[in-house]
């Protein structure tokens, strides 16, 4: 449930801290991959050796390291999770946390990210119910830090009371309620999706090759929204230099042929959506070595041959159909009406139709106006991000599955 998920665990010095060894497998296990920062206190209770062959990366303990700052800076460290989980939370890191101090590694994190923070608290049942902490806790929950426990029950120093952290299991179903959306804001939870995005490279030689300037922001941002959706999405990308989405299977290749391998490697899918700019041509025969240039000799003529045309293809009626095939129409002239003609000749059942004249230039840009084609009709969209195009699309995609979502029903 937590796959894709990247959690900062933040352990404080506690003698619950041993739970929180456990807490990494209980994450890893459900598939959220886990990042520790240790503080000085944190380290007299565990070490980082154990942190880090359970969660398999580095641990993260000193504020002035070169090496972690060059290789990984405290505020990106801060930036580069999901959520952050301060397991166990003492009475210390909360007071430092309540009164917005810096003066360690963890604390400064803290004060710098701009992700959820779960603090599950451990202390004695004196420190917990003290006023101090007491306030602390209540001005942290008025900043929105989520709490997790504290249980009763018998504590390490012989006493009895609230202040036992909580369980790792326990942990782990406060971080999955609260970075998993709920069935009903996963209308397409059990769906299979597949997304292509991105350019094709078609080899001339080892070194030369066709391509377009397709950035691939349409389709990455449709296969995460159609994933925070819930769908089950393998996202098929053509060398671009953007970032994986998280929480999507995603498939790194290179050419149109490659391209349509990976999406009919897929398997049973429900929906495909064809957003990659795909080169239509490739070289008939690509060169094994790199072409010569010969002084005096004209250049050489390349033959090309058509490309595989992969809407096409997923779109053939036939039992491994997907119930639902969206391409994309990029057109610099009569939009609308190629759109329309385009959806009948490849078979998909909708278009999404962009300008892409240069007068409105899409290529690499955050923006995007278009036009939903479908048996039905045409929808004009207003100009949107592309994230947005992307939630909208995901959205008229979760109604055809007969499920609407929140953003539609409210729409
Ligand atoms: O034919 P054209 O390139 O204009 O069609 C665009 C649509 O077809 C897009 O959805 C694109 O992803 C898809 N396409 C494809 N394979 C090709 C060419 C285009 O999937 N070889």
């Amino acid at each position: 449930m937590l796959k894709g998920k990247r959690i900062l665990l933040i352990v404080a010095g506690g003698i619950a801290a041993f739970k929180s060894l456990e807490l990494i497998r209980r994450l890893r296990e459900r598939g959220a991959s886990v990042r520790c920062v240790l503080t000085e206190s944190g380290a007299k209770f565990v070490t980082p050796l154990s942190l880090q062959a359970l969660s398999e990366d580095r641990v993260y303990s000193d504020m002035f390291s070169l090496t972690d700052e060059s290789e990984m800076g405290h505020i990106q460290l801060s930036r580069d999770a999901d959520l952050l989980v301060v397991a166990p939370a003492t009475a210390d890191i909360m007071a430092r946390m309540a009164s917005g101090m810096a003066d360690d590694l963890a604390a400064t994190v803290l004060l710098a990210t701009d992700k959820p923070v779960l603090a599950a608290p451990a202390m004695n049942v004196r420190m917990w119910t003290h006023a101090a902490t007491v306030a602390n806790v209540q001005t942290l929950k008025q900043r929105g830090v989520h709490f997790v426990g504290p249980n009763d029950g018998a504590m390490a120093c012989n006493e009895f009371g609230p202040g036992r952290m909580s369980e790792p299991s326990e942990i782990a179903d406060a971080i999955e309620g609260l970075l998993v959306p709920a069935a009903a804001e996963r209308p397409l939870a059990g769906k299979r999706a597949v997304v292509t995005s991105g350019p094709t490279r078609e080899a001339i030689d080892p070194v030369r090759y066709i391509s377009n300037h397709s950035s691939g922001k349409q389709g990455h941002a449709i296969a995460s929204a159609l994933a925070a959706l819930g769908a089950d999405v393998t996202l098929v990308s053509g060398p671009v230099a953007i970032a994986d989405p998280v929480g999507v299977a995603t498939v790194h290749v290179d050419s149109a042929d490659q391209m349509l391998a990976a999406c009919l490697a897929a398997g049973r899918i429900d929906l495909a959506v064809c957003a990659a700019a795909v080169a239509d041509w490739k070289a008939a025969r690509p060169a094994g070595s790199k072409i010569k240039k010969k002084a005096g000799a004209p250049p050489p003529g390349i033959e090309l041959a058509p490309n595989p045309d992969i809407l096409a293809t997923l779109s053939k009626p036939g039992p491994q159909r997907p119930a639902l095939v969206v391409g994309f129409a990029a057109e610099t002239e009569n939009l609308v009406a190629n759109a329309i003609d385009k959806r009948q000749r490849k078979g998909c059942d909708w278009i999404v139709a962009n300008d892409v004249s240069p007068a409105v230039g899409t290529f690499g840009s955050e923006r995007n106006t278009v036009h939903l084609v479908s048996a039905s009709g045409v929808e004009d969209w207003p100009t949107l991000t592309k994230g947005e195009v992307a939630m909208r699309l995901a959205g008229r995609i979760a109604l055809h599955f007969g499920l609407p979502p929140k953003a539609e029903a409210a729409e």
